[in-house]
């Protein structure tokens, strides 16, 4: 399946435009994970009164949740640039050594979906995270020489979504490691709160709750709920969103009480399906739902997890009875029950 889903990342010129008005650009603006606010403040603060690049640091977590704002907050209050590229963009060595040839002392490189470099860039970046060395070889053969190029000093910024499809070398060159969690709902409103003024749209605090609750604990979500919930304002109520508007606006998205939409929902139908009780492989839900197994994985699951809805067990994934209660259906008695203490969230 191609079609767009609430957290994947910008794809239009009208959803560029507005990420670029609503991503803080300073530390102060970047709203909750104040244990991360704070470790980055002190590596900043540090780095800077010393005079030195900040450490290399490793950025993970799910889509949507400020692993790229992160990066770049890092290098403005470091007052350096920021060189943005990708894991998969980054084809040979060659494109590893014009980037980081063209840096400036302190910059940061940031390097989006980190896991997917190849093998040979990777390796050609392990010299320059270490030794500022970038070991270029000229020619083939007996006659090859191995020329080395020394780098200026700088930082390397590495995102993604899947620690562990990081191979231990790469990993133990990171001097810190930022895990990204999501984001609760009170945190979810100060966003919204904060977007909605930004975009000059009225939004009133229930509503503001409202997508606050439905947004998977992600910003990306939230600010994408908003602008929704904005043309919806905009052409069915008065342009003001209160709760009634952003219920009705959600409806239309087809995102439930939780939060959830129809890719999470397909999912679920399919522990929840024929194959009910039966641990399901992740390649077997991914066929059944026309979906990459990655984004399966990266994307759909962990919330689900987080939920309660869905297990990992090590023959597959289970549903729990509270997601056949999501769906309106029996659960067998052999279903996992869901997570005690916060039966409200099934209600709403
Ligand atoms: N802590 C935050 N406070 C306010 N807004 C935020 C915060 N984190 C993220 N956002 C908003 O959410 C959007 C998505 O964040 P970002 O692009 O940094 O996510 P990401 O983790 O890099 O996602 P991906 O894994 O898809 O690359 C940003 O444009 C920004 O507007
Ligand atoms: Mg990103």
């Amino acid at each position: 399946m191609t079609d767009s889903r609430l957290v994947s990342p910008a794809e239009t010129e009208e959803e560029r435009a507005a990420e670029a008005i609503l991503r803080p650009r300073r530390l102060d603006e970047f709203v909750g994970q104040p244990a991360i606010r704070e470790q980055v403040q002190i590596l900043i603060e540090a780095a800077r009164a010393r005079g030195e690049p900040v450490d290399h640091v490793l950025l993970y977590g799910p889509p949507g949740l400020g692993k790229t704002t992160l990066a770049q907050i890092i290098a403005a209050e470091m007052g350096v640039q920021a060189r943005l590229t990708s894991g998969p963009a980054l084809e040979h060595q060659g494109m590893l050594a014009s980037i980081l040839t063209a840096l400036e002392d302190r910059d940061v490189f940031f390097v989006d979906e980190i896991h997917r470099l190849n093998r040979a860039v990777e390796e050609a970046l392990y010299p320059a995270m270490e030794d500022l060395a970038f070991d270029f070889v000229a020619g083939k053969g007996a006659g090859a020489q191995t020329i080395r190029l020394s780098l200026k000093r700088f930082t390397v910024i590495g995102a993604t979504t899947r620690a562990g499809a990081l191979g231990g070398p790469l990993r133990d060159r990171f001097g810190v490691t930022l895990r990204l969690d999501y984001y609760g709902e009170e945190e979810l409103t100060a966003i919204l709160t904060r977007s909605a003024r930004l975009l000059g749209v009225a939004l009133d605090p229930d509503g503001a709750r409202l997508l606050a609750e439905r947004s998977r604990g992600t910003p990306r979500v939230a600010n994408r709920l908003l602008r929704r919930a904005r043309d919806y304002a905009q052409v069915r109520a008065a342009g003001r969103i209160d709760a009634p508007v952003a219920g009705a606006a959600l409806e239309v998205l087809g995102v439930d009480g939780l939060g959830l939409d129809e890719m999470d929902r397909r999912v679920l139908g399919v522990l929840c399906g024929p194959l009910s009780g039966h641990p399901v492989g992740v390649r077997t839900i991914a066929v059944s739902v026309q979906e990459e197994a990655e984004t399966i994985e990266d994307v759909v699951e962990p919330y689900l997890i987080r939920l309660g809805l869905v297990v990992r067990t090590p023959r597959g994934r289970l549903a729990t009875s509270a997601a056949y209660r999501h769906l309106g259906r029996d659960a067998p008695a052999a279903a996992p029950g869901g997570p005690s203490g916060q039966p409200d969230l099934w209600d709403r």
